[in-house]
Order: structure tokens, then C-alpha cells, then sequence
């Protein structure tokens, strides 16, 4: 048998705004621990390896964060903290199901556009 691959990839973002930008980000003093945070949890619950935490770069969703992305599911969780995501952990990843309530605006967050229709979109 092989070496399992992760059940989950939990993507965190981990941007922060260079000083004075008007825009809001991700990471700010109130909430830099929060993939501390995380890891913490997973390794608490005993199932970090089954599920990867990731350090991203800005996912443009920057006015509904913390952001952090659910894969497999395409599951974007926004305005997070510690309470969240723990509860995201033990219901989402742990219980199997998503927690509805954190998760972002569909009007932020529709379907996907496939690389193919894109590729349409723009006459190429
Ligand atoms: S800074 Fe996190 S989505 Fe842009």
C-alpha cells in the first residue's frame, strides 16, 4: 500500500495589506494567528497528515476575510475566527457536513467558468 494522499486541502489565506493600503486583507494583528490556529486544531484532532493546511497568497475575495478554501468541494469559508474554524474542522472535516453559515456569498463565490469557456470567452 501506498503513502495516502490528504482527504482535505484547508488553503488559508495568509495576505496581508501593505501598510496604508485602503484595501481590507486577510491576515491583520487581530487575526495572524488564525493558521496557528488551525494547525493546532488539526494536530489537537489527530488527523493532520489526512488533512493538509496550506499557506495562501491573496484568493481576491480580500473584503470577505479571513477567507479560507475547502478542497475537494470548492468550499470558500469567509469572515473567519478561531470559533469558526474549529467548528469548520469538527462539522465540515471531521462530520462531512459544510457549515453553511460561514460560508461566503454565492454573489462572491458562483460557479465556475471552465478553462475550455474561457478560452471561448475570449475569442482564443
Ligand atoms: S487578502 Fe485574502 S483574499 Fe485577498
Amino acid at each position: 500500500m501506498g503513502i495516502p494522499q490528504p482527504a482535505f486541502y484547508m488553503f488559508k489565506c495568509e495576505q496581508t495589506a501593505p501598510p496604508g493600503m485602503p484595501k481590507p486583507s486577510c491576515v491583520t494583528p487581530e487575526t495572524q494567528d488564525l493558521f496557528q490556529h488551525l494547525a493546532q486544531k488539526l494536530m489537537k484532532e489527530g488527523i493532520m497528515g489526512t488533512v493538509q493546511p496550506i499557506r495562501t497568497s491573496c484568493m481576491n475575495r480580500c473584503s470577505s476575510g479571513p477567507v479560507m478554501l475547502v478542497e475537494p468541494g470548492h468550499v470558500m469559508y469567509a469572515h473567519l475566527n478561531k470559533e469558526k474554524i474549529d467548528r469548520i474542522v469538527e462539522e465540515h472535516i471531521i462530520g462531512g457536513n459544510v457549515v453553511e453559515e460561514y460560508v461566503i456569498d454565492k454573489e462572491q463565490w458562483d460557479e465556475p467558468i471552465t478553462p475550455a469557456n474561457m478560452k471561448k470567452q475570449m475569442g482564443m
